[in-house]
């Protein structure tokens, strides 16, 4: 195995548990586990909710569940009990997972809960999540800075698309096995921290937020692994190195495959995805009548038993 000498391992490996490269026994036990009896099927993501406000012992334990062996799960809200609209069940079901943080982004409402529609005007307007064009492999808050990433994400479908509007998802570790898997030096790449960079956010002349430099993959103080990644060609600097390149190749090539990790399911209304801030895309929608409108919900926690 070729090791890159250019980046001190100690600032960017855990030394020690199954995400670090010298503790190989940890991590193939570690992904054995990971992939045994791992879902085949969007269908086998989904729980439903008799009621948000109040979820029972079973409901419970099916979302966690999910959440540790995928990192995510789409909740499906019974109808016609409750509000799709209805921003309070959000917060509500959020904090009985443990998801109290949430985070107040530049186009969140006031309850810093955003709302996704087309947009006719502001702000919001130059941003894609705005608009009806695909949008991207990311995760969420890849911008922000280290001390504020997004570790919980909930997307709420009140209205869906006409046409269109589906989300692919992609748990990061699934993808960190698929690069590990095929060459460690890869994950030492991504690992480093001005592995990706986000230049600074200046709109009209003002400067909105600092350039983010960061790791791809890290491990938090939680031993968990977090993720920030945008497959966004523009306004993303990566690091120039041979193999940081060779590494995010061969990520675009298994984003971009027919992966039977890659789950890929169209939000309805009273549905939504609950996740430790996954990978996930959009594909272009078409409006007819009533807008596609989502809420979003990004917190700085993960999804656990509260
Ligand atoms: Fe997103």
């Amino acid at each position: 195995m070729q090791i890159i000498t250019s980046i001190p391992k100690a600032l960017c490996m855990p030394r020690a548990g199954h995400f670090s490269l010298d503790d190989n026994d940890a991590y193939q036990y570690w992904r054995d586990e990971k992939l045994s009896a791992y879902p085949a099927n969007t269908a086998d993501l989904i729980v439903q909710i008799e009621n948000p406000f109040a979820l029972t012992r079973v409901e419970k334990k099916a979302i966690i569940a999910l959440c540790r062996k995928t990192n995510m799960l789409i909740y499906r809200f019974k109808k016609p009990v409750h509000d799709p609209a209805d921003k309070t069940q959000l917060k509500k079901l959020g904090e009985q997972l443990g998801l109290y943080r949430l985070d107040s982004n530049l186009c969140a409402d006031n309850d810093s809960i955003t709302s996704l529609r087309v947009g006719p005007a502001g702000r919001q307007h130059t941003y894609i999540p705005y608009s009806n064009h695909r949008l991207s492999w990311h995760t969420d808050g890849y911008y922000n800075a280290r001390d504020r990433q997004i570790k919980g994400m909930l997307l709420h479908c009140v209205n869906a698309a006409a046409k269109g509007g589906v989300n692919a998802l992609l748990d990061p570790e699934i993808a960190y096995i698929h690069l590990r898997e095929h060459n460690p030096d890869y994950i030492y790449a991504l690992m480093h921290p001005q592995a990706m960079t986000i230049p600074a956010n200046v709109v009209q002349g003002k400067l909105v937020r600092n350039a983010q430099s960061g790791p791809v993959f890290s491990v938090a103080g939680d031993g968990h692994l977090h993720m920030r990644y945008s497959a966004r060609t523009r306004n993303i600097e990566w690091r120039e190195n041979e193999t940081s390149l060779a590494a995010r190749n061969y990520l675009t090539a298994f984003l971009n495959s027919d992966s039977e990790y890659i789950f890929r399911h169209r939000l309805e209304p009273a549905e939504g995805l609950l996740c430790n801030n996954v990978l996930h895309n959009r594909s272009a929608f078409e409006d007819e009548g009533e807008p596609r409108l989502l809420y979003r919900a990004r917190y700085f926690d993960r999804v656990q038993a509260a």
